[in-house]
């Protein structure tokens, strides 16, 4: 069974993660080298949007525009939204609640309840951030209670996703590392560790929080294998492809343990970072690790990126 252009519209694509997961669905190469069960038999027909970064590959609009965001599923016809649009810098997000919450409770409510009315999969890309960070690990039931403005804002769109159809699916991820823009390592809080090692000059990195860098081409993967297993599940009522899903990489570290590893990576000195033991949790989850167990048993799916070769490929050009 081969099942052809399946339209998969994807929000965001201009960002961290979007684009990578336009270039995964689009691109056969990447199917082969970083494959998922059962991808072979499908071929996505993909559409990405941008906002203020236009690219000759995407189509530019503003999702706070509901009668351009109606004309363009209109004339689109999607079978699959992923919406990862939205404001993601806790700093942004503290500054301006009410236009982050516009774009991550409003638009995704919108979008939400268009795809519900289509009767087509809608995936919200949420964040491990919707939990406090002091009782790892977090299962998809476990008790969400942000600390940041930017966490409370991905988790109204959760609920508005919820509200909109029970079929809708939210994919949580955690803090994100992949190919950046040229330039811009600063797209990623994990690539952008690398200024501390280029800097040269004594400097304290926080040694206290665990994270577990997610790369983007895993959380495409996974994606890609969500879609697949909802089609496979076609005619199963309800699909069972629906609900919370974690998707997380499965090491972890501390920032000054990240830091060091590049600076090996490149044979660079790390005598100069020190790990800083002080930072406070207030807006910052000490460990909001996702267990990821349930999700990848169900989705028979697992990472296959690792973070130290993995990272030194993304930051080839800047060092
Ligand atoms: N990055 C992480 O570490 C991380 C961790 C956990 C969860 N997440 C979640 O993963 C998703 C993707 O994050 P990301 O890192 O890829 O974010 P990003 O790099 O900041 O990209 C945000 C995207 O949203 C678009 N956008 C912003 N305002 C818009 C508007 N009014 N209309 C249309 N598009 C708009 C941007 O378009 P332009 O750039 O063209 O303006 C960009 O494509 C988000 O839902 C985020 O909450 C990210």
């Amino acid at each position: 069974m081969t099942v052809n252009n399946v339209n998969v519209l994807i929000t965001g694509a201009s960002g961290l993660l979007g684009r990578q997961i336009l270039t995964y669905f689009e691109n056969a190469e990447l199917h082969s080298k970083y494959p998922v069960d059962d991808i072979e038999k499908f071929k996505f027909n993909c559409l990405g949007l941008c906002h203020s970064r236009a690219k000759a590959n995407l189509r530019p609009i503003d999702l706070n525009n509901f009668e351009q965001v109606d004309k363009l599923i209109d004339e689109f016809k999607p079978n699959v939204i992923i919406h990862s649009a939205a404001v993601k810098r806790v700093e942004s997000v503290e500054s301006d609640y009410d236009g982050a919450v516009r774009l991550n409770r409003d638009v995704t409510g919108y979008l939400a309840k268009v795809a519900a009315q289509l009767g087509i999969l809608f995936i919200y890309i949420s964040t491990d951030y919707i939990f406090d960070g002091t009782n790892p690990p977090y299962k998809i039931d476990s008790q969400t209670n942000p600390l940041n403005k930017y966490g409370k804002s991905k988790l109204l769109g959760e609920e508005v996703t919820k509200e909109a159809s029970e079929n809708h699916c939210i994919v949580r991820v955690p803090i994100l590392y992949g190919f950046t823009e040229p330039n811009n390592y600063g797209e990623s809080a994990i690539n952008v560790l690398i200024e501390n090692v280029r800097k040269g000059s004594p400097i304290k990195i926080d040694h206290q929080q665990t994270r577990f860098p997610t790369h983007c081409i895993d959380v495409s993967r996974f994606l890609a294998r969500l879609v697949i297993k909802y089609y496979q599940e076609n005619g199963t009522q309800p699909n069972p492809v629906r609900g919370v899903f974690h998707c997380s990489g499965l090491e972890s570290f501390t920032k000054y343990e990240i830091s060091c590893i590049m600076a090996d990576a490149y044979g660079l000195s790390k005598e100069f970072m020190q790990p800083d033991l002080t930072s406070d949790f207030t807006l910052r989850p000490k460990n909001a690790q996702l267990d990821t167990s349930e999700t990848y048993k169900f989705l028979t799916y697992q990472p296959v990126m690792l973070f130290k070769p993995s990272i030194k490929e993304c930051l080839e050009n800047f060092v």
